[in-house]
């Protein structure tokens, strides 16, 4: 059996990989697991200057899912290339950085500054940031930044580009179609969706920010619907993430076109989560006599 999945010009042993903001850098997850067994860490956000994150409380619970305003908190790339790299370098999993920003300079910049690195495998764009310069709305949102900000970090490295998709968009295809265009190696869907808890005693919402990001078991058939809609409007491999608890959850991310999987909110309950999935999915290959994952994709949903 094959479980190999190519993104760009990298080899990744197995479709299980981390979702960003769920598994940090990974030290922590490297005490609990041997982080070799994953196919990719997918890092937390990094930008080029530190951040401290949004007011707590961040996070909220809410029915089969959590809600999140982190406000993308990080070290920033100085103390990212200091405190972080030598704990990257000894891993034997692809390590994708998760690059985010609030200009197109700012993901620039992240790039620059670390492409150097032979630990760092490729980028994950995250365009759900808001554009400052474009009154706030977040960059993907819009195909045509979406498309200038790829074309713009594609000429800036060899290493694959993920460009990670937000639901909140009419169309995705939209937007999936335009950073392929602007040189994606690859997309991932999805991202948060928007939503908000309302503290009905205090009158106020639960997270001071408002507006927040849900995750979790809620959003899997809104991420299923994405991946199986994606990958039929691009050629490059997508992967999926969204609300997987459980390996079956993986394997419908697989069936509806995906070729590798990311385990997010699930690791909050189980961080052992990604073997489970891992082992499940070689169980439902051998029993479905399956070789490869491209394997999943030949059957019409
Ligand atoms: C606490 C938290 C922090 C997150 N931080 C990031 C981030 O820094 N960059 C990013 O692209 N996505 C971030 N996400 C989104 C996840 O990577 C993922 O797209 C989303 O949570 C859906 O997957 P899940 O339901 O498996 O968690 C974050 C999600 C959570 C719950």
């Amino acid at each position: 059996m094959d479980l190999k999945v190519k993104i760009g010009n990298v080899d990744m042993p197995n479709p299980v990989g981390t979702a960003s903001g769920t598994f940090g850098f990974g030290e922590e997850y490297g005490e609990l697991f041997d982080l070799s067994k994953l196919g990719a860490i997918y890092t937390k956000a990094l930008t080029p200057t530190p951040r401290e994150g949004n007011s707590v409380p961040r996070l909220a619970e809410t029915p089969s899912g959590i809600l999140n305003s982190i406000g993308l908190a990080n070290p920033g790339v100085e103390k990212f290339l200091s405190d972080k790299v030598p704990f990257l370098k000894g891993l034997q999993c692809s390590v994708i950085l998760n690059v985010s920003g609030s200009t197109e300079q700012e993901y620039i910049e992240v790039i620059e500054k670390t492409d150097h690195l032979d630990c760092i495998n490729g980028y994950e764009i995250n365009i759900s940031c808001p554009n400052v310069k474009h009154g706030g709305l977040a960059f993907g949102t819009d195909p045509k930044q979406v498309e200038n900000l790829t074309k713009k970090l594609r000429r800036l490295s060899q290493k694959p580009l993920i460009v990670k998709l937000t639901p909140n968009v009419t169309d995705i295809s939209v937007i999936a179609k335009a950073a392929e265009s602007g040189g994606a190696d690859s997309v991932s869907c999805i991202n948060t969706v928007r939503g908000m808890l309302i503290d009905t005693k205090k009158k106020k919402s639960v997270i001071p920010a408002g507006i927040a990001g849900l995750s979790g078991p809620a959003i899997r058939p809104i991420g299923v619907a994405a991946v199986y809609t994606v990958s039929r409007a691009v050629s490059v491999p997508v992967i999926g993430l969204g609300g997987i608890m459980c390996a079956d959850d993986a394997i419908q991310y697989l069936l509806a076109g995906a070729s590798a999987i990311q385990v997010g909110t699930g690791l909050f309950v189980d961080p052992l989560l990604p073997l489970k999935v891992l082992d499940g999915i070689k169980e439902y290959m051998e029993e479905n006599k399956m070789n490869k994952i491209s394997d999943f994709h030949s059957f019409i949903i």
